[in-house]
């Protein structure tokens, strides 16, 4: 229940703030005052769990001290200058160079999902070939909300769709196959559809992606489905464009989800592991695309805010721990953790249609009953809304629920968010 003091604070914001916040908000109906490692705490004083890390931005937890450490002193020093070079920015520069696949060795930043996809998309279009006008996107990807990003957006996800010019291809969704097929006797034809429909067309310039499919509820890909469409499009001429923006540095276990996958993008975008939670986003590219005159005319990677010193200093301090802490490591020992433990959840409550994921990010769809596989969103929330109750913070969007905490996490807090998640199921499906 939201406490009282969150309850006259939500009204008071409510005469002027324009509705439209996430589901999250809306039904969380929470005022955090605090945030520490995986902790927040409530206008009320109560405290939760954070399984959603901010919204999957807190790799390291809230207000992990290094990073604070590096925001404040670079808040004393300077803000902006426009994207002029700063001291921060060639250390950055070098350990994405460590991180990141040796073929993605040329980087620019800016601060949103959304604003590294536009610049994705413009070095596409720069770069394309006579007559490759049109690009590829998959159903069920998510790509942000200006207009270039839901070009690529095919589905519901709460706001109007924008289809554009691009083409669309079959995500990897097997609990509700378009195709009515069942992995693995259909022989991944989605894939096959995907090669033909994009990878095989002469008018395509690009394949825009998510590895694994985020906000649509971590739709993973099975074996098979990535390395037939990658080779196609190698061979087609067509680039490989990864959205990592949810992905990126380190949550399913790799910098990379593309790695997982052998998937080796010509550009990928990351956003929201990078810098805990400042606004802070990378477009990594073969030196080769992002060098070229047409791609690299004068500004075309500035913005107001591109490689921002604050955003430099957030990341830079983000990174050096993932990398020093060896926490991808960590992400794939907890992640085999949570996996026993959902799958256990999975098979007890007939609700809990399928759980997915890898690493620190899974994906619950919950449905009406198992057979008919109806979404059941009010389902959803009420274990959302639960859980919160009971202390532990996750995210929702319709009909699924996503797990996604912190890297940094002990083993302890993990089985304690499992036990509360486990709790908040009895109370609404048992
Ligand atoms: C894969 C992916 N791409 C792009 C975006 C858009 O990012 P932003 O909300 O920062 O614009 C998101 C946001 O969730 C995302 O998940």
């Amino acid at each position: 229940m939201t406490g009282l003091r969150q309850t006259q604070h939500l009204a008071r914001e409510a005469r002027h703030l324009a509705p439209g916040a996430s589901e999250e908000a809306v039904h969380g109906r929470r005022v955090f005052t605090e945030g520490r490692g995986p902790v927040l705490t409530d206008l009320d004083g109560n405290q939760y769990l954070d399984f959603a890390a901010g919204t999957l931005t807190q790799s390291l937890g809230h207000g992990h001290p290094e990073v604070v450490e590096a925001l404040t002193a670079q808040a004393r020093r300077l803000w902006n200058v426009h994207d002029s070079a700063t001291p921060d920015r060639a250390d950055l520069l070098d350990l994405l160079a460590r991180l990141l696949p040796e073929r993605l060795d040329t980087y620019a930043f800016f601060s949103t999902g959304a604003e590294v996809v536009e610049a994705a998309l413009r070095v596409v279009q720069a770069t394309a070939p006579p007559g490759r006008n049109r690009i590829g996107a998959l159903r069920h990807g998510f790509h942000g909300k200006t207009m270039g990003a839901r070009m690529l957006v095919h589905w519901d996800i709460g706001h109007q769709a924008f289809s554009g010019n691009s083409v669309l291809g079959y995500s990897p969704y097997c609990y509700r196959c378009p195709l009515g097929l069942e992995y693995p006797s259909c022989d991944v034809r989605c894939a096959t559809l995907v090669r033909r429909h994009i990878a095989e067309k002469p008018n395509v310039s690009a394949l825009v992606f998510e590895p694994v499919l985020g906000a649509a509820g971590v739709i993973v890909p099975p074996p098979g489905y990535w390395e037939r469409i990658a080779d196609a499009c190698r061979e087609g001429g067509v680039l490989l464009v990864a959205d990592e923006v949810l992905t990126g540095g380190g949550r399913t276990g790799a910098f990379l989800a593309s790695d997982l996958f052998g998937v080796e993008p010509d550009l990928a975008m990351l956003s929201k592991g990078t810098a805990s939670g400042f606004p802070f986003a990378v477009l990594a590219g073969r030196a080769e695309l992002l060098r070229r005159p047409e791609a690299a005319t004068s500004g075309a990677y500035a913005s107001t805010y591109a490689s921002n010193p604050l955003g430099i200093a957030a990341a830079r301090a983000t990174l050096e721990v993932v990398e020093r802490d060896r926490l991808i490591d960590r992400v794939r020992a907890l992640g085999e953790i949570m996996e026993d433990r959902l799958r256990v959840l999975e098979s007890r409550f007939d609700r809990l249609g399928q759980v997915r994921g890898l690493g620190l990010l899974w994906g619950l769809e919950f449905v009406t009953d198992p057979t008919t596989r109806t979404p059941a969103p009010e389902t959803a929330r009420a274990v959302y809304t639960t859980a919160l109750d009971l202390g532990l913070r996750t995210s929702l969007g319709g009909h699924i629920l996503r797990l996604a905490p912190p890297f940094t996490l002990d083993e302890a807090l993990l089985e304690e968010g499992l036990r509360l998640l486990e709790k908040a199921l009895e109370r609404v499906i048992a």
